[in-house]
């Protein structure tokens, strides 16, 4: 029950073998696993998935870097899901993130912050469809 956000454990924090620490603190804060694949992006998907960016002076070392490795994307279900897995992920820079989030514990720049989190419900179901059909996502 609840509401839904989209998430990718990025190409550095499966580099450095943190998929499984990473799963352990998401179902450990109440998220509900519904959809969840290994896969690595494409450059036509990476640039599309982060094409709010495409103008912004990062947006080629972005994609460069979210298709330098597999990635995990998932569709995670809790009560107030996507506000409440930013604050389990910490702020994007890791440098400001809070103690125990998982960018405090895992990431190691701006850039290769180890996760992504929707900044909103309707981002969530947009990036959500993006990665998964409909016969992909449980119940
Ligand atoms: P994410 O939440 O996945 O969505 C946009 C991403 O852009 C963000 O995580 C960061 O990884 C990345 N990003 C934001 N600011 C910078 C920056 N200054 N330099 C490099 N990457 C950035």
């Amino acid at each position: 029950a609840g509401n839904r956000t989209f998430t990718m454990i990025k190409p550095d924090a499966v580099k450095a073998g943190n998929i499984g620490n990473i799963l352990q603190m998401i179902t450990d804060g109440g998220f509900e696993i519904k959809a969840m694949k290994y896969t690595q992006l494409t450059e036509e998907q990476a640039k599309e998935f982060y094409a709010v960016h495409s103008e912004r002076p990062f947006y080629g070392e972005l994609v460069e870097f979210m298709t330098s490795g597999p990635i995990v994307a998932a569709i995670l279900e809790k009560d107030n899901a996507v506000a409440d897995f930013r604050s389990l992920i910490g702020a994007t820079n890791p440098a400001e993130a809070d103690e125990g989030t998982i960018r405090k514990k895992y990431a190691s720049s701006v850039g290769e912050n180890a996760v992504h989190g929707s900044d909103s419900d309707e981002n969530a179901k947009i990036e959500g469809d993006f990665h998964f059909s409909a016969d992909e996502v449980v119940a």
